[in-house]
């Protein structure tokens, strides 16, 4: 039975002031990739649309550096998650677990019927490649996949995933899939080097786009591995997304034209960057908020697993960071995130320091914060 509810009427309002994001997503959008989306719609099988599709795939690939497939399909991060389990894990996948988001991709593995083992970490710990390999060995190497968070966003750790990605490569029948959600776009990655399978990300993150899209990148091993199953993913099959780019250059369904426009606009700004400037960039963010953290709190996650497009500052003069919260957005219009659950709620807060910020804008986030808390 539908819950019933009893909430009053509530007459919807757009009469909000503009915030600055510095959440981990979504983060700020440029003006001209917004005003991209505001165009006549047009059909998703036109020529206008397979020039859209192509540009922004091909776009996408130049890039990240991949001669990899891409995949640009509706939805959000989340999809490849049960994508890459459907496509790939006949019956045993290894999730290493470090924090909320990749204890979402165990338990996602977990509905879909598949025999899930975790290789448990503290939550701040970072995933070690020689654990991975002792987990391989330890199953007599029974993996479809091993599936790692590269950035895990409630904690602020960047995983080693090129290391992992080497380890797992020793395996040839293991596949490797990384949840990039949080880092692709912000922290240079060489995926075809690492041996990585599949990587994904949404575009609300460090592409810095509006919600809406995930971004796929699969290997032709992986496309070949789906070829033998029958029980893979309709939506998300590699098989079905790729096939029909080849034939048609579009996508099986009508996918979020507004939102390929922006893309396809923000993506001639990230290439006119470059992936290394980019990086570049968000180092120079992070070690700015690293050290500033050091100065008036700590960081949570471990020394040298930090991430380069999310600081997770661990809370050591006990502020209240919910009001902290509230009085920078309400005095400043910015705002930043609390620490993720209930488990880290007010131990921590986090700084989203990814897309097209620079030290200028995050500079401005912290001398709030320093306003407000009395730092
Ligand atoms: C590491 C990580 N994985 C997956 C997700 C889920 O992504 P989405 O909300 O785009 O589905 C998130 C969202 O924040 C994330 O940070």
């Amino acid at each position: 039975m539908c819950p019933v509810t009893d909430a009053p009427d509530r007459e919807y309002t757009d009469d909000y002031p503009e915030k600055t994001l510095y959440i981990p997503g979504p983060t700020e959008v440029r003006e001209d990739v917004i005003e991209e989306m505001a165009q006549p719609m047009f059909g998703h099988r036109m020529d206008r649309m397979t020039d859209l599709y192509t540009t922004i795939v091909e776009d996408t690939k130049d890039f990240l550096d991949t001669d990899n497939e891409v995949i640009i399909l509706t939805g959000s991060g989340t999809e490849f998650w049960e994508a890459s389990t459907l496509n790939l894990v006949d019956e045993k996948i290894l999730v290493p677990t470090c924090g909320s988001f990749s204890e979402r991709h165990a338990n996602v593995a977990e509905r879909l019927g598949k025999d899930v083992d975790r290789l448990e970490y503290e939550w701040g710990e970072a995933i070690k490649p020689e654990d991975v390999r002792e987990a391989i060995e330890e199953s007599d190497n029974e993996y479809d996949v091993v599936a790692s968070v590269m950035n895990e966003s409630s904690t602020g750790v960047r995983n080693p995933i090129e290391e992992i990605g080497d380890v797992v490569a020793e395996y040839p029948d293991t596949y490797f899939v990384v949840d990039a959600v949080s880092a692709l776009g912000g922290d240079y990655v060489d995926i075809d080097e690492h041996n990585i399978d599949v990587i994904f990300t949404s575009t609300q993150k460090a592409f810095a786009m509006p919600p809406g899209l995930a971004i796929c990148v699969v290997s032709s091993e992986a496309y070949e591995r789906e070829i033998e199953k029958d029980s893979a993913s309709w939506y998300g099959g590699f098989q079905r997304c790729l096939d029909y780019y080849d034939r048609k250059g579009q996508t099986h369904s009508t996918p979020a034209i507004p939102i390929m426009l922006a893309y396809r606009k923000q993506m001639k700004h990230m290439l006119e960057e470059g992936h290394h400037a980019r990086d570049e960039r968000h180092r120079e963010m992070t070690e700015y908020v690293h050290e500033w953290a050091r100065e008036h709190f700590d960081l949570f996650a471990e020394e040298g697993y930090r991430s380069q497009t999310v600081s997770c500052i661990e809370n050591t003069q006990g502020i209240d960071v919910a009001a902290t919260i509230e009085e920078v957005s309400a005095e400043y219009d910015m705002v930043f995130s609390n620490g993720y659950g209930s488990q880290l709620g007010e131990k921590t807060f986090r700084i989203g320091h990814m897309g097209e910020h620079d030290l200028e804008s995050i500079r401005e986030l912290t001398e709030a914060i320093e306003d407000v808390a009395g730092l």
